[in-house]
């Protein structure tokens, strides 16, 4: 990836918005209310940016949103890339580090995902304290480039430890359950077979999903701090004896999204870490 294209790209969305954002959030499948809740707003198409790639999933719409959300500065995106699609990682990781150019500090992630861990229930949300990197590449693969990070990132406190914190207390204020535990990335489209979620399950995962793996790569590379939530839309393939939709996983979103939104909001107001 060009460094050029990135400081391309954040100097044409700075032109454009107001205040420096200081938190960047991924909001995934059916779960964009967050961006309709911003204050003082300014909407930039990703199909206007320089060198950005838009988005086609459904639930998802392909704008950055930038204003104030629970009175500190943010910018949002409005729907993701997946490499589902057929995209280039190097093109789903890029608005994180056109975010990083730009000043965010954290980034905040959301997904949809389906549950291993079986005491888990539909519409549960998880607090993500982990991943599991199953995508068969990575992100970072390529030159590195220096001015982003090292070449070999660490990611041992990928998942900052203070904001889960703040997420836990967050929760217990707001009387909301939250689960956590390990997502487990995957490339899609298809769903996972029954075999492979016990194989995940033995691995050590807790949930699944299509997404966030490759944002948080770059986002640890490039020292941003990372917060990120999935929600349990449908039990993973063969828990239940039913087939999975892709209307559950939108409907759950829809329905429970309000409350990741609500957990989001208080987090950010009330934590001196963001
Ligand atoms: N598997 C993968 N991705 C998902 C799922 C799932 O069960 N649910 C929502 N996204």
């Amino acid at each position: 990836m060009d460094c050029n294209y990135v400081q391309e790209a954040a100097e044409y969305v700075r032109a454009r918005i107001g205040e420096t954002p200081r938190i960047g959030l991924i909001l995934g499948s059916g779960l964009g209310g967050i961006a309709e809740v911003i204050e003082d707003k300014h909407v930039i198409p990703y199909g206007e940016i320089p060198h950005f790639v838009c988005s086609t999933a459904p639930g998802h719409k392909g704008q950055f949103v930038a204003g104030r959300f629970g009175g500190k500065p943010v910018i949002c995106m409005q729907g993701r890339l997946h490499f589902y699609e057929g995209h280039a990682l190097s093109d789903i990781i890029f608005p994180v580090r056109v975010m990083k150019q730009l000043g965010v500090t954290s980034l905040i992630v959301t997904n949809a995902a389906g549950g291993i861990n079986t005491s888990f229930q539909v519409g549960d949300l998880m607090l993500i304290e982990d991943h599991i990197n199953f995508m068969g590449t990575n992100p970072l693969i390529g030159p590195n480039d220096a001015s982003f990070g090292p070449r070999f990132c660490d990611m041992t406190y990928t998942y900052t430890p203070a904001l889960r914190q703040a997420a836990q207390e967050a929760a217990q204020s707001l009387g909301l359950t939250l689960q956590k535990g390990v997502y487990l990335g995957c490339t899609g489209p298809s769903y996972e077979t029954p075999a492979e979620i016990r194989a995940f399950r033995t691995l050590g995962a807790d949930a699944v999903g299509m997404s966030t793996v490759p944002e948080v790569i770059a986002a640890s590379h490039c020292g941003l701090q990372v917060l990120a939530f999935s929600l349990i839309t449908n039990m993973a393939a063969g828990i239940l004896d039913q087939p999975l939709t892709e209307e559950e996983v939108i409907e759950i979103g829809n329905r429970r999204g309000s409350d990741l939104q609500r957990l989001i909001t208080r987090i950010v107001t009330d934590c001196s870490a963001l």
